[in-house]
């Protein structure tokens, strides 16, 4: 394939390890691989990097409250993400982890360069805390003495901390926001930093006491402090290359396009923007934020058990349709909403009706008038040239609207081509071509053009459909993958070679009938399907049943609380005592947020009694008590009259 020299360099946030993958994360990355795949596709050479950060004060608790070390949770959990990028057939080069030793390194050698500059300070702090999102925050951030980013309540905290020297750069990036137009984008976006940028702008806390959180990269000039899991995460946009040499060696310094979610603005275009102005690297060229997914109008978050698992949306509608329902049901940049229903809307409508259907009666004529070969083009009347013009433009517009990342205007403007194909069908009318002599010469051209669109268009939703768009090049009979054909051939009309054999293969997109649609929407609303996580590994969407015989394997038991206490170091766990009839047991529940030891003493509670014995924070829990939660709020289960201890309940 033709390459043309440049250089390409895009990437994603990385993911906190923790969170349970949905299809927010997967927005961000099948974007990034979009436009890796077109800059390929347009002989580039892409360097496309995404990962997961992994230090900081959740990972450290979760890791705690199941009594694991924080590395053995981290190598167990970024998997999640890595297998999940190979399902949705993610292009990227490095798959980074904060706690692999070739970051830590760098962030060492980063820091340390910094501090001999001068550029990172010790001093006395005293700010305001939020543990959840790990930020400090000063008196004139606070919303109604909130967070001003989660919401949430914040602690007042003095300490000695190390600061980087930020607020000193705050006129020279106010100058590179105004003078660089697409540094920033979406512009309305640029507009909101310009506008925390025009308070002062503080000196970073890019430091944690030990003593308070100790899972990080130590400070390489005091051994009592780790670094701010932000400052450290950033830095995997350099780790990846290895030294500062290297990355001014590399040739895809600076970053085309960092991809970020909205939420993540502000530490990209400040805190990034300033490290890299200090370590005297040029900034990326670009950063866009975009939007925002909700799932049925309500906020995605693993508290609210409303997560769609991205791995049961691909065993039931397969990765092209979600990778191309993200990106052009919602412009990219603005918030959206995730419904079944939307989705199954664009499947049937797009990709069924208009495009599949393209290509059917396309391959099945080619079959049936000229035995599956395709035609040499005779003749060019008006429709064709028509037809040869939109497909001209199409591939300009489509080019254009990459520099925007405009991906749903890119989309709209292949599928303008699906339809004027579709119409040049219906307008020069095959099958009445075929029944003349005269026509059956016009019906060459015709036949040879319908599948030269079809080829076009193949290519041009590669980057957003890569193995439909794959299948559709072999379906018409092309040996040369797309990845090898490059942008450059479709660069004028004519590309598909005659005499090659149309393959006939299964449909690309069966429609997805009213009564199976009706089904899906019938089984999210009964199952909750929208509203649970699922394990990474869980199969379809369905739910899975069980005979009577199943259910009454699971011995369920009425228990008594004798005695409660917290769980030292951990800000979940109950330990309890409880007394089933025949004997005591102990056991670990995770309600210690929402109930007092005191309040539990006395209570019926209902116990899983033959649930085999396991060992949280080193200690042996012998059940597990029933508990239902909403909204992140834990209520146990019980009942309305009193039962005595150890009765079976089914
Ligand atoms: N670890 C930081 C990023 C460090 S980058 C140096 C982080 N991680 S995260 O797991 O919270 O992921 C944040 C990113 O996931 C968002 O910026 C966005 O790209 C994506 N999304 C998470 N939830 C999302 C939605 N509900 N909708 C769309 N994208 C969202 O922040």
């Amino acid at each position: 394939m033709h390459k043309n020299g440049q250089k390409f360099f895009v990437t994603t946030p990385i993911y906190y390890v923790n969170d349970v993958p949905h299809i927010g994360h997967a927005y961000t990355t099948i974007a990034a691989d979009v436009v890796a795949r077109y800059k390929k596709l347009d002989g580039y050479e892409v360097y496309f990097l995404t990962g997961t950060d992994e230090h900081g004060q959740k990972v450290h608790q979760a890791a705690k409250d199941l009594g694991v070390t924080a590395q053995e949770h981290v190598d167990k959990l970024n998997t999640r993400f890595k297998e999940l990028w190979v399902r949705f057939n993610i292009c990227n080069d490095d798959f980074i982890r904060t706690t692999e030793e070739r970051h830590k390194v760098i962030v060492l050698n980063i820091l340390k360069e910094l501090f001999d500059k001068g550029e990172i300070y010790k001093a006395s702090y005293e700010g305001w805390y939020c543990t959840p999102d790990e930020r400090f925050w000063t008196e004139k951030d606070l919303v109604n003495g909130n967070c001003p980013e989660c919401g949430r309540k914040v602690e007042k905290i003095t300490e000695s901390n190390y600061f980087f020297k930020m607020g000193q750069y705050q006129e020279w990036l106010i100058e590179h926001i105004k003078s660089n137009e697409n540094f920033i984008q979406p512009a309305s976006r640029k507009n909101e930093v310009l506008g925390f940028l025009s308070k002062p702008l503080e000196d970073l806390c890019i430091s944690r006491p030990t003593s308070r959180m100790s899972w990080g990269i130590p400070l390489p000039f005091d051994d009592d402090y780790v670094t701010y899991v932000w400052f450290d995460a950033l830095i995997n946009y350099i780790s990846t290359f290895g030294t500062l040499d290297k990355i001014r060696a590399c040739g895809f310094w600076p970053a085309d396009h960092h991809l970020v979610g909205k939420d993540i603005l502000t530490t990209h275009a400040v805190y990034w923007s300033t490290m890299l102005k200090a370590m005297g690297l040029p900034l990326p060229k670009n950063i866009f934020a975009h939007g925002w997914w909700t799932v049925n109008g309500q906020k995605m978050s693993k508290s609210l058990f409303n997560v769609v698992e991205p791995n049961s949306l691909i065993d039931q509608f397969g990765v092209d349709t979600i990778r191309y329902f993200l990106l052009r049901e919602v412009p990219f940049g603005l918030d959206g909403d995730f419904s079944h229903k939307a989705l199954i809307g664009r499947r049937n409508s797009d990709l069924a009706n208009n495009l599949g259907n393209l290509l059917n009666r396309t391959t099945n004529m080619i079959q049936k008038y000229f035995a599956g070969t395709i035609p040499e083009a005779a003749t060019a009347g008006e429709e064709d040239t028509a037809l040869t013009s939109k497909a001209a433009q199409t591939v300009s517009n489509v080019r254009a609207f990459y520099d925007d990342l405009a991906y749903n205007k890119i989309l709209s403007e292949i599928w303008e081509l699906v339809d004027a194909t579709n119409q040049y069908i219906v307008k020069t009318a095959p099958w009445n071509l075929a029944k003349t002599e005269e026509g059956k010469e016009r019906l060459k051209s015709v036949m040879y053009n319908s599948a030269e669109s079809l080829r076009t268009i193949a290519i041009l939703i590669y980057p957003f459909m890569p193995e439909s768009a794959e299948s559709m090049n072999r379906q018409l009979g092309i040996d040369v993958p797309i990845e090898e054909q490059g942008m450059q051939s479709v660069a004028k009309w004519g590309g598909l070679k005659s005499g090659g054999e149309i393959q006939s293969v299964s449909q690309l997109f069966p429609r997805i009938e009213d009564k199976e649609a009706e089904k899906i929407l019938a089984d999210i609303q009964t199952s909750g399907d929208s509203k649970k996580p699922q394990a990474a590994s869980a199969k379809s969407d369905e739910v899975e049943q069980i005979t009577i015989e199943d259910f009454m394997k699971v011995d369920l038991r009425t228990g008594k609380i004798l005695e409660a206490e917290k769980v030292k170091k951990s800000k979940k766990l109950i330990k309890l005592k409880v007394d089933i009839g025949n004997e005591t047991r102990q056991v670990l529940a995770g309600i210690a947020e929402a109930y007092e030891p005191d309040q539990l003493i006395g209570r019926t509670i209902i116990l899983v009694a033959n649930l085999k014995p396991a060992k949280l924070m080193g200690i042996e829990s012998q059940g597990m008590i029933l508990a239902g939660s909403a909204d992140g709020k834990i209520i146990l289960g019980g009942f309305d009259q009193e039962l005595p201890e150890g009765v079976r309940v089914r």
